[in-house]
């Protein structure tokens, strides 16, 4: 036992610890999947539910996962075998998600190296947005291209997962992610004041309550978790990584503020200029690729700042997918005994290839459809409107009433010594409100609740 706590890695700093958290909550859940969700599902009245989720799952499970990290010190799986060993099962639950999160995460990631080349060769010179639009087209149904993306994404991946924790995250973090910050608003000013730049405004802040149903609102639970990477034990992940004295409390509370605003950002960067393009705001995963060279050809010095938006678009992206493949590599080491090089190299190549259909359905395979949806979208909507909620329900109801929320607390409070004042709000937080929650939203998007107020 000794000898493995020896061998985790651990964050230098509190502030190397929250950049870290806060890159893998901010990646492609704020910057591509945030702007488009909202579009698809009424703007204004999917942010006002995302929000009301935020304030009931955001706090409540991020403070319950890092609890259970660092009072376990084990990968997810072995945190719950450890507090008890019957409940192991919601850990492989996480990290099934894991996997089919990074599949076509990984995917989108390889979509973002595209442009980022695309950029540097200086293909970005379009202002219209038909032209645009086919570019995007063009390369996402080709079935070869893509995939060679892809796999440079999740090799990229592999080689930082490789090279262990603290040295690898910690050291760039400090620089890309303030980077990106101030990146993104400086573009979120450009895109603000775009003529007709408003209507966008308009769109995402003003809740038109007529459009709220219940598959809105599964959508933005399933936006809430993905973003903050909560409910497959990232954050367990996360908080096993951390000393016995760092403070838990205010750091659940900052990562999913950063999170946050960096998801109304580029909300902000990407709606206002949607409407000023005349592009669809329902354009569903393009949304990202299509709008933002479009913005770019409106700024002095575009294509410079092209690349440069790019790069970090990257650097978030990894710093987020190495977070999921981490969860997924550390269940090998900790529960299966592997070596990390090997857990890593091999289980990447398996999540690649069960990347490829989701590429594929972009174009050769995109006849193949379900419930109305594409291969991705689908991955997607198991992973993060079912396997993640349910992951985060399991939880709730671990925490509260089977780990116990003194215990927690007193791993929180680091054995007292800080003081909790949110305590009550917490413990009534996950033990009810957020199962509760979630239940509902299920139960909702089901049809469920229907039929059980139906049957009144
Ligand atoms: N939160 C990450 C993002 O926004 C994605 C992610 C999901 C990471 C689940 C880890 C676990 O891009």
């Amino acid at each position: 036992m000794e000898n493995k706590k020896e061998k985790r890695g651990q964050f230098s700093s509190k502030l190397g610890f929250v950049l870290a958290a806060s890159g893998s909550a901010v990646g492609l859940g704020n910057l591509w999947r945030f702007p488009f969700t909202a579009g698809a599902n009424g703007g204004g009245a999917f942010v006002l539910v995302y929000f009301v989720i935020l304030f009931i799952i955001g706090f409540t499970l991020m403070l319950g996962e890092l609890s259970m990290g660092r009072a376990t010190m084990l990968s997810p799986i072995g945190a719950y075998r450890k507090l008890k060993s019957k409940y192991a099962w919601i850990g492989v639950l996480g990290v099934a998600a894991g996997f089919l999160i990074l599949s076509f995460y990984s995917v989108i990631g390889g979509w973002v190296i595209r442009y980022l080349v695309k950029a540097v060769s200086g293909d970005f010179n379009v202002t219209d947005g038909a032209v645009l639009g086919e570019l995007f087209t063009d390369f996402i149904q080709n079935p070869l291209e893509p995939l060679v993306y892809h796999g440079i994404f999740m090799a990229l991946t592999v080689l930082i997962v490789i090279g262990g924790v603290a040295k690898g995250i910690e050291r760039y973090s400090k620089i890309m992610m303030p980077s990106l910050f101030v990146m993104l608003i400086l573009l979120m000013i450009r895109s603000l004041t775009l003529p007709g730049a408003m209507e966008g405004v308009k769109f995402l802040l003003i809740p038109d309550f007529s459009k709220i149903n219940a598959e809105v609102i599964l959508a933005a639970m399933g936006q809430v978790f993905f973003s903050l990477s909560l409910g497959m034990g990232t954050m367990i992940t996360y908080g096993s990584y951390l000393d016995k004295e760092q403070n838990l409390i205010s750091s659940a509370m900052e990562i999913p503020l950063i999170d946050t605003i960096v998801a109304l950002v580029a909300g902000l960067v990407i709606l206002p200029a949607v409407f000023s393009f005349g592009f669809n705001p329902e354009g569903g995963p393009g949304l990202l690729f299509i709008t933002l060279p479009a913005v770019f050809s409106q700024m002095p010095l575009g294509s410079i700042f092209a690349v440069i938006f790019f790069v970090l678009v990257l650097f978030a992206a990894l710093t987020s997918s190495i977070s999921i493949l981490e969860v997924v590599v550390s269940y090998a080491v900790d529960e299966r005994g592997w070596s990390r090089k090997f857990s890593t190299v091999t289980l990447a190549a398996v999540i690649f290839v069960m990347g490829i259909p989701s590429s594929l359905g972009q174009g050769l395979w995109s006849h193949v459809r379900f419930f109305g949806r594409d291969i991705l979208d689908n991955v997607d909507f198991l992973a993060s409107n079912v396997f993640l909620p349910l992951g985060g329900l399991l939880m709730c109801l671990f925490i509260g009433w089977v780990w116990g929320v003194d215990k927690a607390i007193d791993e929180v409070t680091n054995h007292g010594k800080l003081s909790f004042p949110l305590k009550g709000f917490w413990t009534v937080m996950i033990k009810y409100v957020a199962p509760v929650g979630i239940l509902f939203v299920f139960a909702q998007a089901t049809g469920l609740l229907e039929l059980i107020l139906g049957a009144k």
